[in-house]
C-alpha cells in the first residue's frame, strides 16, 4: 500500500505503458514502480509520473512492500514464470494476453493462484468494447435464437520490422504468429459468444515475413451447441484491415468490425430498420464515441486495470480469471496442431 491506496507496479514497458497510464489515472490505486531491462524506458515513465521507482530486476521489485498488484506485460512465454513468482511473493497479478503460450503454463498460474489465495486477472480488454455489451446480451438472452454460424476474421498488417524485435514470430517466445498474438483477442470473443468448441480443422502458412511461425491461419470450427464458425487471421492484409465479428442465429444477425457495429437485424424487432438505425447511431463510432456519450464507460486497458484494483480492494473475483483465459490458448494450440498434422482436433 502507498498513501493508503493499493500499490501498483508494471513489468514490461511495451504495451505495459497502457497499464502505467491506467494505474496512474485511477484514484483507487497509486503507481509505485515499473520494471524493464531498458532503463531509458523506465526513466521516461518516471519523468511522466514523478516518484515512480524503477527496477531492472523483477526479483528485486518483488521485495518492495509498497507493491500489491503487478501487471505482467512481458513477452508471452514469460507470463507464467513471472506471474507465479509474483504470487509466491504475496503479490496479486494482472497478466497480459495470451495468459501464456501453452495450456500447461496457464494452468501453473491457476495452481499458484489457488495455492497462494491471491487474485489473478487476465487482460482480454476487447470484451469491454462498448459494442460487446448489447451483442453479449442478444446472445445470452436468447434473442439471437439458436446460433447457426459465426465468421471471424482478423485481417491486420505488420511489417518485417515488427518481427525483428527478438521474440515476435518465434515459437519459443510468441508461441505462434498472427493467431496467438494479434487474433487471440478475437478467439477469446468467439468462444465467449459461441460457447465450448467441439473441433478445429485448420491450415496455416508464412506468406510475407521472414519468421518461424505463421502469418496466416484459416480454420473451420464446430461448437458443442452444433453451430460452426470460420476463423481467419493474418498480419499480411496491407495496410491493416477489419476485424470481423459476425454472428448469425435463427433469430437475427449481428456484424461488427472490432468495436464498431455494422449490422443489427432481429426477427422480433417491432421495426427492424428503426432499431438497426438507432443501434448503428449509438455504436458505429467505436469506443471513443461511446465513452464520450457515457462518461461512466471505461474501455481498453483502463477497464482491466481498474477491474483488478477493484477486485483486490472489494474482495471479489476479477472479470477474467485463468481458467477462462486458458480457453483461447487451448483453441489456438488446437489450430496449430491441426495445421501441422492435417488432422481435425476434437475437444473433450
Ligand atoms: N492487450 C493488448 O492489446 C496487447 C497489445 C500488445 C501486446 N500485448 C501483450 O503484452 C505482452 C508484451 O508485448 P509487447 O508488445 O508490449 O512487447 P515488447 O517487446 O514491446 O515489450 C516487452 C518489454 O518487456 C521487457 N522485458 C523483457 N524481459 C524482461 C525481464 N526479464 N524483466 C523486465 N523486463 C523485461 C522488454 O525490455 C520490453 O520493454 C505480450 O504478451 C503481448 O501479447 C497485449
Amino acid at each position: 500500500m502507498k498513501n493508503g491506496k493499493i500499490g501498483y507496479a508494471v513489468a514490461g514497458l511495451g504495451v505495459g505503458k497502457a497499464h502505467v497510464d491506467a494505474a496512474a489515472e485511477y484514484d483507487r490505486c497509486e503507481l509505485v514502480a515499473v520494471c524493464d531491462l531498458i532503463q531509458e524506458k523506465m526513466d521516461k515513465v518516471a519523468s511522466r509520473y514523478p516518484g515512480t521507482k524503477t527496477y531492472l530486476d523483477f526479483d528485486e521489485m518483488l521485495k518492495d512492500p509498497e507493491i500489491d498488484i503487478i501487471s505482467i506485460a512481458l513477452p508471452s512465454a514469460m507470463h507464467a514464470d513471472f506471474a507465479v513468482k509474483a504470487l509466491e511473493a504475496g503479490k496479486n497479478v494482472l497478466v497480459e494476453k495470451p495468459i501464456d503460450i501453452t495450456v500447461e503454463a496457464a494452468l501453473r498460474i491457476e495452481e499458484a493462484r489457488v495455492r497462494t489465495g491471491k487474485t489473478v486477472g487476465v487482460v482480454h480488454q476487447n470484451r469491454n468494447n462498448a459494442v460487446m455489451k448489447p451483442i453479449k446480451e442478444a446472445v445470452d438472452s436468447g434473442r439471437i435464437g439458436k446460433q447457426v454460424l459465426g465468421t471471424f476474421a482478423v485481417k491486420w498488417y505488420r511489417d518485417q520490422r515488427y518481427y525483428d524485435n527478438g521474440w515476435h514470430g518465434t515459437w519459443a517466445m510468441d508461441g505462434g504468429g498472427s493467431l496467438i498474438n494479434q487474433a487471440v483477442h478475437t478467439v477469446d470473443l468467439m468462444q465467449w459468444l459461441m460457447g465450448d468448441v467441439a473441433s478445429v480443422h485448420s491450415t496455416m502458412g508464412i506468406y510475407n515475413h521472414n519468421i518461424e511461425t505463421e502469418d496466416m491461419t484459416a480454420s473451420l470450427i464446430t461448437f458443442k451447441s452444433g453451430a460452426a464458425a470460420t476463423f481467419v487471421s493474418t498480419t499480411c492484409a496491407y495496410p491493416g484491415l477489419s476485424t470481423d465479428i459476425q454472428l448469425y442465429g435463427t433469430g437475427g444477425s449481428i456484424e461488427a468490425d472490432a468495436d464498431i457495429l455494422k449490422r443489427w437485424r432481429f426477427a422480433d424487432s417491432e421495426d427492424e430498420e428503426d432499431e438497426e438505425e438507432e443501434m448503428l447511431d449509438r455504436y458505429s463510432g467505436g469506443n471513443r464515441a461511446a465513452e464520450r456519450s457515457d462518461p461512466t464507460l471505461v474501455t481498453g486497458h483502463a477497464s482491466m486495470v481498474r477491474d483488478i484494483v477493484d477486485a483486490v480492494l472489494d474482495g471479489r473475483d476479477p472479470q477474467i480469471m485463468p481458467l477462462e483465459a486458458v480457453k483461447s490458448v487451448r483453441i489456438v494450440r488446437a489450430v496449430y496442431e491441426s495445421a501441422k498434422t492435417g488432422k481435425t482436433i476434437y475437444f473433450d
